[in-house]
């Protein structure tokens, strides 16, 4: 697959096929992520992918708390599209039903929000949903969990002592492709 294919096709998916994920085709999404740039290559991530029953009927029963806690901020952001408020909630919720979830961790010893940090597991982040999707396979990049303050919890669960949580992300074979959302103007310029 072409690069500009894959940059352009991939979408945010929210709903998944009740299909799993080839074990090698799993592992080669996690290969190309560790493959992203990282400031003097510290590579400071660190990932954990959930797709054993147990271990995704747990992190669901977390979601649910950090669906119900995402509702004031929805509504707020959202006032005349209530549609969109159940529909994010229940994405949040359920994970859309996706087979594997991948929660993203800074390594420590890092302090986990300098900002090249950040910028380092961004990149893997956005390298997995690429290499994703050469695969046919959806994602939804995550960060409900932070932002409602679940990031201890899942640190706790699923990487104790590993480092602070970033960010989460759900794989599977789409159900619903929905279309781009439309890219604002002016945010760029060319000096
Ligand atoms: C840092 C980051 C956090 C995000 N968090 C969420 C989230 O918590 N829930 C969600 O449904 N989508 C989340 N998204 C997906 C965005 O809503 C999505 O990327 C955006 O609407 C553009 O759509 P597209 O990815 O299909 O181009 C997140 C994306 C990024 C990059």
């Amino acid at each position: 697959m072409e690069t500009r294919e894959a940059i352009f096709g991939r979408r945010s998916i929210r709903k998944y096929l009740p299909r799993p994920i080839d074990p090698q085709v799993l592992h080669d999404i996690m290969e190309g992520a560790l493959m992203a740039p990282s400031a003097v290559n510290t590579q400071p991530w660190y990932f954990v992918v959930v797709q054993s029953q147990d271990r995704m009927e747990r992190l669901k029963a977390i979601f649910s708390r950090v669906s119900a806690d995402t509702r004031a901020s929805l509504e707020q952001r959202f006032p005349r599209h209530p549609e969109v408020v159940n529909d994010t909630m229940g994405f949040i919720r359920t994970l859309g039903e996706a087979p594997v979830c991948v929660l993203v961790f800074a390594l420590k010893p890092d302090d986990g929000y300098a900002l090249e940090t950040v910028q380092s597991i961004s990149a893997a982040i956005q390298n997995l949903c690429l290499m994703a999707y050469d695969h046919g396979i959806g994602s939804c990049w995550m960060t409900a969990p932070l932002t409602t303050g679940y990031g201890p919890l899942l640190e706790k669960e699923f990487a104790p002592g590993a480092g602070r949580f970033m960010a989460a992300v759900t794989l599977g074979y789409p159900a619903v492709i929905p279309r781009a959302p439309r890219r604002k103007p002016g945010r760029y310029c060319i000096v």
